[in-house]
């Protein structure tokens, strides 16, 4: 086979505040690759079909934070490929893998990269699901929403919890499990569409969109809580501060609402910890990958088969609209797990 187009989707420069789509990504479309002849390196050539659009990959581009993207680097993050050659006898030609992707049309994964030929997961799919949504309620973010209630949250039936960007993908997986293990859910999310597909398609107790009402006047109507799912840091977490239970728990699992903000909110309320015995704890969804991922797939997917878990989609063609993507999800444009399609 003659050389086919193999585009990619540039990091060139570190934004401040939000990304600027005029001078920070750049879309290269001049590359070539020839998938008949590419040197596997003992690796394999997978070729991409779904790349997942994150809120996170916006800390990568700052300097010294956690994976850092250099600039002129070619983005990654988590995608769906079926495999085109392989010299690994796990990987054969029309395997479909989840993995951590390079934002090209073609990927090379040579095996010596080992932590990350490790990072690929073949789906085998026995439900049926279209592939998409295992970058989705099935994928990450989903496995973000398992692990975190279950390792942090420890939720118990009967209990209250609050859940922040309650209509994104961690939130919707977080928002159904949670009705599925029997608590009382608030949600909170940016739009009064979203507020419907919440109450409407998901059927939580009680959601709010807090553009339009107030987060501390609807957290006080609901109740105590006994489990604050924080998506959003800053204001909205000292405010749910106010409102934890005695022993309660505070899962942390993003600060989106920090994300593009030079200036960081001082969270003011933590007295309130002492004498309620309440826990904050971060996690990392990685590090509960070994505990939870069998359990997971073995889980989250049929459920989603079954109707019982709903999640809604943004999906974009064309790997030269990461960027705005991207952006959209910044600014809470997305409606559901933002996805590019190649
Ligand atoms: N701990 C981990 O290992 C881990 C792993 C994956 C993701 N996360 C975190 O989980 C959170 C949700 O991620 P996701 O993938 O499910 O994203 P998502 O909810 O699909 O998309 C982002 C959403 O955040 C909301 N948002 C954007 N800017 C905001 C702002 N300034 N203030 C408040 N809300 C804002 C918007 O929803 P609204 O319209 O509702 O505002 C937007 O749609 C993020 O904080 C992410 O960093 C953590």
């Amino acid at each position: 086979m003659a050389p086919v187009p193999n585009p990619c989707y540039r990091f060139i420069s570190r934004p401040e505040g939000f990304p600027d789509l005029s001078k920070d990504f750049q879309y290269e479309d001049s590359r070539t690759i020839d998938p008949d002849t590419v040197d596997l390196n003992g690796g394999f050539l997978t070729k991409t079909k779904f790349l997942s659009v994150d809120p996170y990959m916006r800390g990568r581009m700052d300097p010294g934070t956690f994976m850092e993207w250099t600039p002129g680097q070619i983005w990654d993050g988590f995608g769906i490929s079926e495999v085109v050659r392989s010299e690994m006898p796990e990987y054969q030609p029309g395997d479909i893998l989840y993995g951590y992707h390079s934002f090209e049309h073609y990927n090379l994964v040579h095996c010596v990269e080992e932590s990350r030929a490790r990072m690929f997961r073949r789906l085998e799919n026995s439900e049926g699901l279209p592939l998409s949504v295992y970058l989705g309620v099935a994928g990450l973010p989903g496995k973000t929403g398992f692990y975190g209630l279950k390792a942090i949250g420890e939720p118990k039936e009967g209990e209250s919890i609050f859940v922040t960007t309650a209509a994104g993908v961690v939130g919707q997986t977080v928002c159904q499990l949670a009705k599925a293990w029997g608590l009382k859910v608030l949600g909170s999310t940016g739009s009064d569409e979203k507020v419907k597909f919440l109450t409407d398609e998901i059927g939580i107790d009680h959601a709010f969109n807090y553009k339009t009402a107030s987060t501390a006047q609807e957290v006080r109507k609901f109740g105590g809580l006994d489990i604050y799912w924080d998506n959003v840091g800053g204001e909205v977490l000292d405010l749910a501060l106010l409102s934890m239970k005695q022993k309660g728990r505070i899962v942390v699992c993003g600060h989106i609402a920090q994300y593009n903000d030079q200036e960081k909110y001082g969270i003011k309320n933590t007295w309130e910890m002492v004498y309620k015995d309440v826990r904050m704890q971060g996690f990392y969804v990685f590090t509960y990958e070994e505990q939870y991922a069998d359990e997971f797939y073995a889980t989250v997917p049929k459920l989603v088969a079954e109707g019982k878990i709903k999640y809604t989609e943004d999906v974009t063609v064309g790997l030269e609209n990461a960027g705005e993507v991207l952006l959209k999800v910044l600014q809470g444009q997305n409606v559901g797990k933002a996805i590019l399609q190649m």
